[in-house]
């Protein structure tokens, strides 16, 4: 295990929004969490980053190496796609910047600027950037959620590639069902709020397998889906 939340407790002002959730992150392994809209899954990767503080509950784990892909790029607008990619690495390692940028499938925007690229070429770039930083758990919040059909399906993709590479650990947030069961090796599904967990589903078989038309696939959606569809705020 790399990481163990236990008892985590966090309210705003007088929402209760983590009720003594408890979770634990293996390594190497992608886990995607969903759950409905405003339950708290921002706030539950924030705590995990460290950018905010529980105010009950322990964090245990390797958590100096935590990389964050947010829902917007946030790439530097003065600096290229190079340069936003290697400044988040302790020393410079051209091949293996060049090498995600490719990856990424950015090859010949080395040197453009944020402006110049579409939402879905900036979103691979953080990407990108995500996986040089070299997190051991990174973090994701759903970061596909402005790309269209295609986009999404050739960056889970990539997703998958640069995570069998790199084996770093994944907390991916997502609304969308097909995403958690293309790349979920556990999916979280949270209740509404104060949140907790209402279900874990495990799937065994390696993402550069999965078919979503399987019939697995379409059990563990209509499961999900009930779940969630019972859990709609009145
Ligand atoms: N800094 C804050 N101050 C006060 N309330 C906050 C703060 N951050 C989040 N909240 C509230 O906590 C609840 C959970 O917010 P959070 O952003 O974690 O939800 P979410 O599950 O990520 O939502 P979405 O699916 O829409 O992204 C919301 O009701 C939100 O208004
Ligand atoms: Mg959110």
């Amino acid at each position: 295990m790399i990481c163990k939340l236990k008892g985590i407790y966090k309210r705003f002002d007088d929402l209760d929004v983590l009720n003594n959730l408890n979770l634990d992150i293996n390594k190497e392994e992608i886990i995607c969490i969903v759950g409905p809209s405003g339950c708290g899954k921002s706030t539950l990767l924030n705590i995990i980053s460290g950018l905010i503080k529980p105010d009950k509950g322990k964090i245990t784990g390797d958590l100096d190496l935590v990389g964050y892909v947010f829902q917007e790029d946030r790439l530097l607008p003065f600096k290229t796609v190079y340069e936003n990619i290697a400044i988040v690495g302790k020393e410079k390692n051209h091949k293996k910047i060049i090498d995600l940028i490719y990856e990424v499938g950015l090859k010949g925007f080395e040197d453009s600027y944020p402006n110049n690229l579409s939402g879905g070429m900036r979103q691979r770039c953080s990407i990108a950037r995500a996986f040089y930083f070299n997190s051991k758990i990174l973090l994701m919040d759903e970061p596909f959620k402005s790309l269209d059909y295609n986009l999404k399906v050739n960056m889970i993709d990539y997703l998958i590639k640069l995570w069998d590479k790199s084996k770093s650990s994944i907390v991916f947030v997502t609304h969308n069902i097909d995403e958690a069961l293309l790349l979920g090796n556990r999916i979280i599904v949270l209740s509404n709020r104060p949140i907790n967990v209402s279900k874990i589903f495990n799937i065994d078989i390696h993402q550069s397998k999965r078919s979503l038309t399987d019939k697995h696939f379409t059990y563990l959606r209509n499961q999900i889906i009930d779940l969630l569809s019972n859990d709609k705020e009145e």
